[in-house]
């Protein structure tokens, strides 16, 4: 139903008691504004991978919620991340998508700025502004910059914590994807660009539907028909030909920080399913980086992660190796970034399988993903019709049914393990998303962002 201001979320707009969310937190102008001030910049959030930006002076350009951002190293290899917004009138100083340099000249009036970030040349300092401007007070904004294992983070607020804090319980489940194939932290490196489109929907479908949504493959009925895997048969996953023949928990997995994961957990070893026959080196290097993976995990290798959800807004996928950004972009509006990557040691046959595999799975030219924007699309649609309003949408599956169950103790967060599936994580991502929102600005802001969840 619609409901008044000023506005309750946690309760009231997010009825986790009784499984119960409002439409309004997908499509209300207001709420919309609100997680604008309060969802974004208390939250880190994922800007770009050092392999796109691996010399000194290199830089790509960024996205923080509404806002674009500058992801560089600078000359002496330190990596910032600023506001690309020219502190006279507010345009971008940089417009191009990436490239290598030491200063960035705003195309308007001239100010330029170093790769560090200060203001170092102003046009007319002596006739415009009698060489009273203090060019130390007006250099680019800058926002706290976090390396996690390669991946680039970024946050404005310094009330919130440490990134490391931040990922809190995740982190098993994060390390996992960052792994490569041979259980190693060795390099990824992104390659081709950065994906962008653009899908008509409040941007927290996506996130709900990458960190909880287990249960959405009927509306992939179509491409479970069509040869899509790396291993050129019928199926999604390269792992589909070991999920038939192993008995497995599914696991829904939800930390108190906000974040979410998927997968699988073996109930004993498995063994290496040929995948890639006609590809000797591919096949290959596979076999031999399975195997390495088993022998340096040990136990630990029966985890199989799927992806997951990093509150608010980052997303990534194992196995297609993606990791991305649903960007807010107005309230019905969702810009999609991401980028997909390859072993940087890998052969080249092994990077362009896994090329060929995302385009044909993820990103606007992926069927499996296709699919996804309907749903969302037309889903947000359903949250805006006058009567439809009224009707709050139910998020109770498994509810009562949780449980901290722990097949195997070293895993991180609180764990759904089960034959099938429960919406716990979808409930867990909301329930501190309004949290967060029941916050107001400048509020002591510390104990809803490093315990956001009972
Ligand atoms: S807006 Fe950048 S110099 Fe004026
Ligand atoms: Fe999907």
């Amino acid at each position: 139903m619609r409901h008044a201001t000023p506005r309750q979320y946690t309760g009231d707009l997010v009825n986790m008691d009784k499984g119960l969310i409002s439409r309004d937190i997908f499509t209300a102008e207001d709420i919309y504004q609100e997680e604008l001030e309060r969802i974004f910049p208390r939250s880190w959030l994922f800007v770009g991978h050092e392999s796109q930006i691996p010399e000194n002076g290199d830089y790509i350009l960024g996205r923080m919620a509404e806002e674009s951002v500058i992801v560089n190293r600078d000359r002496n290899g330190k990596l910032h991340v600023f506001l690309n917004n020219c502190r006279h009138r507010g345009m971008r100083v940089c417009r191009y998508d990436k490239g290598n340099s030491r200063k960035f000249m705003c195309p308007f009036h001239a100010w330029v700025f170093s790769d560090l970030g200060e203001l170092i040349g102003v046009p007319k300092m002596e006739s415009g502004y009698h060489n009273e401007l203090d060019k130390s007070e007006w250099g680019l904004i800058e926002a706290r910059v976090y390396s996690y294992r390669g991946f680039i983070f970024a946050c404005w607020e310094e009330e919130t914590p440490a990134f490391e804090d931040y990922l809190g319980d995740l982190r098993f489940y994060f390390d996992d994807y960052c792994e490569l194939p041979d259980g190693t932290f060795g390099e990824w490196e992104a390659f081709g660009g950065i994906f962008k489109w653009r899908v008509p929907c409040n941007w927290k479908f996506g996130a709900e539907n990458f960190g909880g949504d287990y249960y959405h493959n009927p509306s992939h009925a179509s491409v479970d028909q069509v040869i899509l895997s790396p291993a050129g048969t019928k199926g999604r996953h390269t792992y589909d030909t070991v999920t038939k023949q192993r008995e497995l928990w599914k696991l829904c997995v939800m930390t108190k920080e906000g974040h979410n994961a998927r997968g699988e957990l073996f109930k004993d070893d498995y063994e290496y399913m040929p995948t890639y026959q006609e590809m000797a080196v591919v096949e290959d290097y596979f076999r031999d980086a399975f195997k390495k993976r088993q022998e340096k995990l040990g136990e630990k290798a029966r985890w199989y992660g799927h992806g997951g959800t990093i509150f608010p807004n980052v997303s990534y996928s194992n196995g297609v190796q993606s990791m991305g950004s649903w960007h807010p972009c107005g309230v019905h509006e969702t810009e999609i970034w991401r980028i997909f990557m390859a072993p940087k040691e890998a052969p080249d046959e092994v990077k362009d399988v896994l090329r060929h595999y995302v385009i044909r799975y993820q990103g606007p030219s992926g069927l499996t993903e296709q699919d996804d924007m309907e749903n969302w699309g037309s889903a947000h649609e359903g949250a805006r019709g006058t009567i439809a309003l009224r009707f709050d949408y139910h998020y109770g599956m498994g509810m009562g049914y949780e449980q901290r169950a722990w097949p195997a103790e070293w895993l991180g967060g609180d764990v759904y393990a089960t034959e099938d599936v429960s919406e716990q994580n979808q409930r867990a991502y909301y329930a501190r998303w309004a949290r967060m929102m029941d916050v107001p600005p400048g509020a002591d802001r510390k104990p809803v962002l490093v315990d956001a969840a009972e």
